[in-house]
């Protein structure tokens, strides 16, 4: 791996390499989705190959079951695992009660299934994401095909009566066709500007028919990893109530980016 990556994937780097000491030997862990998750599989990966790291790895969605087999580690499903010891994940928004916007890559389905079934959710950042309130990153929501413009119109009659600042709402695309996730859903991004009430806003849109999941993580997260350019990271956990600064030296000669990603 090249040493002159730039500030944010440093940042994004050494909160995946701080995070790898949530793993134990013997863990079933949850593997996220993104930039950021990808490189803690192919931290996880290193030490698996390298230093006899024994685990089995739980993937939030198909690009992130690929890379895990591709750097070693062992794949299973949730229903084999069926509870998992921790999982480590990107956000694109995280708040000071650690409650998250998730789904940025369209895999939020999964990812909120495989954190919930966990005894601890970790996520892996750099400081850009970190918001005190919820809302300015557009809101996903996962709904199925069927009828999903009589489903965005309900969802957008849905918000007039939310603490929210703004109501667009708008179908994700890839390219000229719709987006199409692993589950073979679509997606609606609400672009709500600022959420007031995060866990009502969850509820409601989780009631609509049509709607599959929304990307809001309420309560789920109990640690958020946060790197930044210059090797420092921050851990603020939410059980311990902490916050832990230590700093990586990767100029020095034995430097954390090692071969990671080689
Ligand atoms: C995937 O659906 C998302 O929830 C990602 O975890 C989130 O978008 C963060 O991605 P990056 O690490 O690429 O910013």
């Amino acid at each position: 791996m090249p040493i002159d990556l730039n500030p944010v994937d440093k940042a994004k780097f050494v909160a995946a390499k701080r995070a790898t000491q949530y793993v134990q030997s013997g863990m079933k862990v949850g593997l996220g989705t993104g930039s950021t998750a990808a490189w803690l599989v192919k931290c996880l990966g290193e030490m698996v190959r390298n230093e006899g790291l024994k685990i089995k790895g739980v993937p939030t969605s198909s690009r992130t079951a690929a890379l895990a087999r591709e750097v070693g580690i062992e794949v299973i499903s949730l229903d084999e695992a069926k509870w998992l010891d921790v999982t480590i994940d990107g956000a694109d928004e995280f708040d000071p009660y650690l409650n998250l916007i998730k789904g940025g890559g369209g895999a939020h389905l999964q990812e909120k299934i495989v954190a919930t079934a966990s005894d601890q959710m970790v996520v892996i950042t750099d400081a850009s994401k970190s918001v005190e309130m919820l809302g300015a990153f557009p809101l996903p929501l996962e709904v199925i095909p069927f009828g999903w413009q009589t489903t965005k119109t309900i969802v957008e009659e849905a918000l007039i009566g939310m603490d929210v600042m703004g109501r667009d709402v708008t179908l994700r695309m890839n390219g000229d066709a719709p987006y199409i996730t692993d589950e073979g859903n679509h997606i609606l991004d609400l672009h709500l500007k600022r959420i007031g009430n995060a866990r009502q806003l969850s509820l409601v849109m989780n009631q609509i028919p049509g709607v599959v999941e929304n990307g809001l993580f309420i309560d789920i997260c109990d640690a958020v990893v946060i790197g930044y350019g210059d090797g420092r990271v921050e851990v603020r956990d939410i059980n311990a109530g902490s916050v832990e600064e230590t700093k990586f030296d990767f100029l020095g000669e034995d430097n954390i980016f090692g071969k990671v990603g080689d």
